[in-house]
């Protein structure tokens, strides 16, 4: 490594871990060149993986609206791994998406056995308080309680219908002694993730949820219930193109043309088939092919960033029936911070993290211990270099710290080179941390008596 100088200096993360977590969940990887304007969090590549992100960008790109929604545990105090998301929120926020941010207290009485009275208290100061620091902009964010949001329960309940137990085992591994109240709390936050679609919450929109990834499980239930209850299926045509096929569900029948002996009602059918192709003409699709008996109709000409715009209008077509209309939700992952002693970040043990109340010596003690990439002696660390990837101190630069790239690529350069000895990188992470927890204080002090700001009427 000795005097090899990195242009990019975030390729040295463990990029094949990441790899393989794509793979075993079946997650998409960032395009960053289709990334509009992209910005430092994206070029570090704190986003990794994503479903149906595509979805968003074309949302961006067209003008057109979106909704991002993610969801706080309030228990435990806010560090810096939690402050990711908010990175993630920020970015979408820029980009004109309209902010909700879910308060799990029903989940955190349910798994952690906080009271909502102390979820409240929790959210509020610790959690709501510094994302106002770290820069949501009132104006675009709602919160809201789960306990305090009944279209939210309604919503899990009725999504509950499309699931059972089995699928609860096997997604979560769950068994016969599992606590009910856990088994609840899934359907809650799939009730969480599909809201903002409702009439009431700003109607019909994709709606993007930036996560961790230990959050996908959730992700993939949610997808899947929302589009269960969809009386539209899209699919690639063989030769290209896209098939349209309608969901015949119990309780949509005599909308999609079935009557009560299950024969087909020509006359409804027709007429669903003309709206579907009026629908589609709107968008621009004027070549079609339908076959009504079949309950098929084909889109020969359509491509698959046609996918999103298609089954919009169609969820449209399908609240105008009557029915849910849901679209599943898009994802966004960040990368896990490592903990500042080289493993796993968690809030129990306050050494591996740096909080968002730390006290700047506090904070410096975490970082004169961290882990770190540096030789054993200063001989050989002039020799060989240090290695970026096993420097804690270098990661909280790159993921939290060091706003500029050029700074940190110097910063990389002249530690890779063994220009720059650990205790030093150590030293300028303490300080660019101090200015940060700084001005997080400061900006905190400024939102003391606005918080109120943030909370949507209802969860007031
Ligand atoms: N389950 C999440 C956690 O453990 C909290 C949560 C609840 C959430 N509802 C959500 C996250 C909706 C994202 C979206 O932290």
């Amino acid at each position: 490594m000795a005097g090899q100088s990195r242009i990019d200096p975030w390729a040295s993360q463990q990029s094949t871990d990441y790899t393989r977590i794509r793979d075993n969940f079946g997650l998409s990887e960032v395009e960053i060149s289709k990334i509009p304007n992209p910005n430092q969090l994206h070029r570090r590549g704190i986003i990794f993986a994503h479903r149906d992100l595509d979805v968003i960008l074309g949302c961006i790109e067209r003008g057109d609206k979106f909704g991002v929604l993610t969801g706080l545990m309030p228990s435990g105090r806010m560090h810096l791994g939690h402050s990711m998301v908010i990175d993630q929120v920020k970015w979408f926020q820029n980009q004109g998406g309209d902010i909700t941010v879910t308060v799990a207290d029903l989940e955190s009485l349910a798994t952690r056995g906080t009271s909502l009275e102390e979820g409240r208290k929790i959210a509020l100061s610790e959690y709501i308080h510094n994302y106002a620091a770290l820069g949501l902009d009132p104006d675009k964010t709602n919160v809201y309680f789960q306990s305090m949001r009944p279209e939210v329960q309604r919503l899990g309940f009725t999504l509950g219908k499309k699931t059972n137990l089995s699928e609860f085992e096997a997604i979560y591994g769950f068994s016969g002694s599992t606590n009910l109240a856990h088994v609840q709390a899934p359907l809650v936050q799939a009730g969480d993730i599909i809201h903002p679609q409702l009439d009431e919450y700003g109607g019909l929109r994709p709606i993007v949820v930036p996560v961790g990834v230990d959050q996908d499980p959730h992700i993939r239930l949610t997808r899947g219930l929302a589009s269960k209850t969809n009386w539209f299926n899209l699919k690639p045509r063989k030769s290209g193109g896209i098939t349209i096929g309608l969901s015949i569900q119990d309780d949509n029948k005599p909308e999609m043309g079935v009557n009560l002996t299950g024969g087909i009602d020509r006359k409804i059918r027709e007429d669903l088939f003309t709206k579907l192709q009026l629908s589609l003409s709107n968008l621009g699709f004027a070549d079609v092919l339908t076959n009504p008996k079949h309950g098929t109709l084909e889109i020969p000409g359509a491509v698959k960033n046609d996918i999103a715009r298609i089954r919009l209008s169609l969820l449209a077509l399908e609240r105008n029936l009557g029915g849910m209309g849901l679209m599943p939700p898009c994802s966004t992952y960040h990368r896990f911070a490592v903990g500042m002693t080289g493993d796993k970040m968690s809030s129990s043990k306050p050494e591996t993290t740096i909080f968002m109340h730390d006290s700047i010596e506090d904070m410096s003690k975490k970082v004169k211990r961290a882990h770190s990439g540096g030789q054993a002696t200063v001989e050989e660390h002039r020799r060989l270099g240090g290695d970026l990837s096993k420097d804690v101190a270098y990661q909280y630069l790159q993921f939290f710290f060091e706003e500029s790239d050029s700074e940190l690529s110097s910063i990389a350069r002249d530690y890779e080179s063994g220009r720059l000895l650990a205790g030093e990188i150590k030293q300028i992470c303490i300080d660019k941390a101090s200015e940060w927890l700084t001005d997080l204080s400061e900006k905190r002090e400024q939102w003391t008596d606005r918080i109120d700001e943030f909370i949507a009427p209802d969860s007031k």
